[in-house]
This record gives C-alpha cells, structure tokens and sequence, in this order.
C-alpha cells in the first residue's frame, strides 16, 4: 500500500475477528514502531506484547470496565514511556506517539487493525495495565492498542480543512 493512501483510508477499529495475529505479524508491527523518529533518537519506549486470552479479557475489566474491544481482540500491545532513556527531557510522550502512529500504519498496511486507547493522564488506565502487563513503577504505561483483523468497516474520511491553514501570517481574513 502507498503511504498516502495508508494514512487516508486508516481509521479505529474498535470489533474484531477472532482471528489469530501472527508472531511475524507482530514483528513487523514492532519494527515500525521502533523505526520512529525520537528527539535526539532516544527511542525511549518498550512495548508490552500479549497474546494471552486471560490477560486480555484483565485488561477489559482492568482498563475500561469490561471494555468489548480486549475481550474481542486476539493480541495488544502497550506502548510505554522510559524518562530515563529521554535525550531531551519531556519530548518522551511525543516520541512514543510517533511509534504508535508508524505501528497504527503498519497494521492498516497488514490488514489488521487497532485503536489507540489512551493510557498515560487516566490514572485508572495506568494502574489496570501496570496490574495486568507487570509495568514497573519506573516506567509510563503510554497507549494500549488492541489488535486484530478487522470486524466492522469504517469509511475512510476526508479531513482536509481550509480553516485550520494560515499562510505566511495566522489571519482570520
Ligand atoms: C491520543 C489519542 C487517544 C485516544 N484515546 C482513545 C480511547 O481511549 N478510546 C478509544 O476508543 N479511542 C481513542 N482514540 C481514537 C480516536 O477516538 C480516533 O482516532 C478518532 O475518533 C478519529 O477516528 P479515526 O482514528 O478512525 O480516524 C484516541 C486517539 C488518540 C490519537
């Protein structure tokens, strides 16, 4: 697939078959997410793997109360934060966003499919995968991303906004 048209037709999915997600699979969805860009090429994430059944439907109950999508989803992965590994304090949340993207792209381009479902800044979320998934105090559970071929279609969307473009200067004209 073409990245443009990768990036155009991706959207969340939230149902899935119950289909198994490969190892090689997996793989290649952690290669793209480790190909990230970094600020100063910290790469300062790790990426928790599941495919295990009960610890799926833990992260239903752990993460969302019973959230339908992990007790659909045949894997997940977790995206988490290590300050420590920074090479410009504060940037670790927007290097770990670039390999969520590039790992949302990489299933879309596979034909599986995922949401970000936000982990970091909801207490809750944070305490249910470090539960879960074993996540040590010292690291930042950042985004969980359930996985699967998709069970539902959902259109691509056109987003493209004049409004939200300034040229040269910020105007309302
Ligand atoms: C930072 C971030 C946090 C998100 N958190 C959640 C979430 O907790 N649960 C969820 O179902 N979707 C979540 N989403 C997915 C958005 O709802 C989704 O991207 C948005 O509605 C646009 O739809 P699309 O991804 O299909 O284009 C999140 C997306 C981002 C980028």
């Amino acid at each position: 697939m073409e990245t443009i048209k990768a990036i155009m037709t991706r959207r969340s999915i939230r149902v899935f078959k119950d289909t198994p997600v490969t190892e090689a699979q997996i793989k290649v969805l952690l290669e793209a997410a480790m190909n990230a860009p970094s600020a100063g090429d910290g790469r300062p994430w790790h990426f928790v793997v599941t495919t295990d059944r009960a610890q799926l439907d833990a992260l239903a109950d752990a993460v969302d109360e019973g959230n339908p999508m992990f007790k659909q989803a045949p894997a997940a992965i977790l995206i988490c934060l290590d300050e420590s590994l920074e090479k410009f304090k504060g940037f670790g949340p927007q290097d770990c966003s670039c390999a969520a993207q590039n790992l949302q792209l990489a299933a879309h381009e596979l034909g599986l499919s995922t949401v970000w479902v936000a982990v970091i800044g909801v207490p809750p979320r944070v305490a249910g995968c470090r539960k879960v998934l074993g996540v040590p105090e010292h690291i930042k559970p950042f985004a969980l991303f359930p996985l699967g071929v998709p069970g539902e279609h959902l259109e691509a969307e056109y987003r493209y906004d004049e409004k939200k473009i300034h040229r040269g200067m910020w105007s309302n004209l």
